[in-house]
C-alpha cells in the first residue's frame, strides 16, 4: 500500500476506513465485520464517542464495575472502577468492608498547585530576566484577563511564576515556572493556553527592556505532568488487637508485622517497589477511568514522585507505634470534575453522580483511598495465602467462558478446582472428561 493511495485517510468516512482494515489486514473479514460493528453504538452515542479521538473504528469496552463498603472522612461511597484485570474490584471492595468497620479512611488534601513551564534560550543577563519578571507578570494576567475571568471566579488562575536557569542543560537554557490554581477542573486547555500567551509576549517584553538587546528564542511551552504539589494523603489505622484473625492462624501482631515488612521491603527495593505502586495503581487507574480523567497524566505523576527521594519506593508506607497499626498513601493526583472528558462521556458522568458530585478534591481523596484499599489487599494477600487463590479462582472463570462452558459445568469446574491447580490444559482436560462421561 503506497502513501498515495492513502491520502486523505482521516477524511474517509468511517466504513471506508473499516473496509480498507478489514481488506489489508484482516485473516478473517466477516467475522472482524461483525466484532466491530457489535461494540459500535447507535448514531447519537457514536458521534459522541467519536468525537473524542480521529480515525474511531468502533469501541473497545472495559469492564464498568463497582466497589461499596468505602468510608472515607466519615461519608459512604460505592466507587465506579473501569478495569479488566480479574479480582481488582473484589480486593478493593473487601479492604473498604475490613476498614470500615474499624473507623474507615481518612483522607486530606494537601495541596492543589498545578505548575507549567516555558523553555527559552538567553544570552543575556539572568539579572534582567528577574528584574523584569513583576512587570511582566502584570502584563500576562492583563492580556489574558478575559480568558481567566471564570477561573478568577472560582477561586483559580495564576498564582506565580519564576525564572530557572537550566546549566546542566546548556549555559543559555533557561525556564519559566508557572504555578496555577485550576479548582475543580484538571485545567491542562487552561495552563496550556496561558503559557502559550506567556511565550508569545515574553521575548517581545525582553526586547523592549533590553538595552544591548539579546535575543531570547522559545523553544517550548506546556504543562508539566509531575505535579508534587498536588498531593493527597490517606490514612487508615487501628490497634493491633483489632486487626483480627489471619487464614492459617496467624495472629493479629505476626500479621502487622509481616505486612510492615512487606512495605518497607517495597521502600527500599525498587524491583519489588515497582510491583507494589502497579498495584496501587490498578486501583487508581480504575477510578481515573471511570472518571474520564487522564490516567497516562496520573501514573507518570505517581512515577515521578516515587523517586523524589532519588530512589524509586513504594508510595505507601507503614508504621507500627505503641501498638497502633498505622497505613497510608501519599501522591500527586490532578483529578478534575469538571471541563474535559468528565461531562461529555456519559459514563465519567455517571460515575461522578454515584459519587455524590465530588469536587476534584474530593475525588483526590477519594481515588487516593481506592490505592490503598488495593495496596492493602494485595499486601495482605502476599504476607499470608498469597495472590494465586484469588487470582486463579477468575482465571478459571475466563478459561471457563474461553470453552464455553455452561452454567453446570462451570459450577462443577469451580468446586473441582477448589484444590487443584488452574491452568489452561487443566481445565480444558478436564471438560474434555466430564462431556465425555456425559455423552
Ligand atoms: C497485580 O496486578 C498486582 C500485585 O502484584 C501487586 C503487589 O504485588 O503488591 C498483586
Amino acid at each position: 500500500m503506497d502513501n498515495k493511495e492513502l491520502s486523505g485517510f482521516s477524511k474517509w468516512t468511517q466504513s471506508e476506513k473499516i473496509n480498507w482494515v478489514i481488506e489489508q489486514f484482516c485473516s478473517d473479514p466477516k467475522a472482524a465485520q461483525a466484532t466491530l460493528k457489535n461494540f459500535q453504538y447507535d448514531s447519537k452515542q457514536q458521534e459522541v464517542l467519536n468525537g473524542f479521538s480521529e480515525n474511531t473504528l468502533s469501541n473497545f469496552p472495559l469492564p464498568y464495575g463497582i466497589a461499596p463498603h468505602f468510608m472515607i472522612n466519615g461519608r459512604s461511597y460505592a466507587i465506579p472502577m473501569v478495569i479488566e484485570e480479574s479480582s481488582v474490584v473484589a480486593a478493593a471492595s473487601a479492604a473498604a468492608k475490613f476498614w470500615k468497620s474499624r473507623g474507615g479512611f481518612s483522607a486530606q488534601v494537601l495541596s492543589t498547585i498545578k505548575e507549567g513551564q516555558v523553555h527559552f534560550c538567553w544570552s543575556g543577563e539572568k539579572s534582567l530576566l528577574e528584574d523584569a519578571l513583576p512587570n511582566f507578570e502584570a502584563l500576562l494576567r492583563e492580556e489574558t484577563s478575559t480568558f481567566t475571568e471564570n477561573m478568577r471566579q472560582r477561586g483559580g488562575g495564576l498564582e506565580r511564576i519564576r525564572v530557572i536557569h537550566l546549566p546542566e542543560v546548556g549555559p543559555d537554557i533557561y525556564q519559566l515556572r508557572f504555578h496555577f490554581e485550576t479548582c475543580d477542573s484538571m485545567g491542562a486547555n487552561f495552563i496550556n493556553s496561558i503559557l502559550e500567551k506567556a511565550a508569545e509576549l515574553w521575548p517581545q517584553y525582553i526586547l523592549e527592556v533590553s538595552d544591548n538587546q539579546e535575543e531570547m528564542e522559545i523553544i517550548m511551552s506546556i504543562l508539566s505532568n509531575y505535579t508534587p504539589s498536588c498531593v493527597v494523603r490517606v490514612e487508615v489505622s487501628c490497634p493491633i488487637s483489632e486487626l483480627g484473625d489471619f487464614p492459617e492462624g496467624m495472629s493479629a501482631n505476626s500479621f502487622a508485622y509481616r505486612f510492615k515488612r512487606a512495605v518497607d521491603i517495597a521502600r527500599h527495593d525498587v524491583f519489588r517497589a515497582t510491583t507494589h505502586n502497579k498495584g496501587i495503581f490498578n486501583g487508581i487507574d480504575a477510578v481515573v477511568l471511570a472518571t474520564g480523567n487522564d490516567f497516562r497524566a496520573v501514573e507518570s505523576a505517581g512515577h515521578a514522585y516515587a523517586t523524589r527521594t532519588g530512589q524509586y519506593r513504594s508510595l505507601t508506607q507503614c508504621e507500627i507505634k505503641d501498638d497502633v497499626f498505622r497505613f497510608w498513601l501519599e501522591l500527586p493526583l490532578a483529578l478534575g470534575t469538571v471541563g474535559g472528558l468528565t461531562r461529555l462521556h456519559p459514563m465519567a458522568s455517571l460515575s461522578l453522580d454515584i459519587l455524590q458530585q465530588p469536587s476534584a478534591r474530593e475525588l483526590m481523596q477519594i481515588t487516593a483511598a481506592m490505592g490503598l484499599a488495593q495496596n492493602f489487599s494485595a499486601l495482605r494477600s502476599l504476607v499470608t495465602v498469597g495472590i494465586q487463590k484469588g487470582h486463579m479462582k477468575m482465571h478459571l472463570y475466563n478459561i471457563l467462558i474461553h470453552f464455553k462452558a455452561s452454567r453446570e459445568e462451570k459450577q462443577q469446574a469451580f468446586d473441582h478446582f477448589e484444590d487443584q491447580v488452574v491452568s489452561f490444559g487443566a481445565v480444558r482436560k478436564y471438560l474434555e472428561k466430564l462431556r465425555g462421561e456425559r455423552s
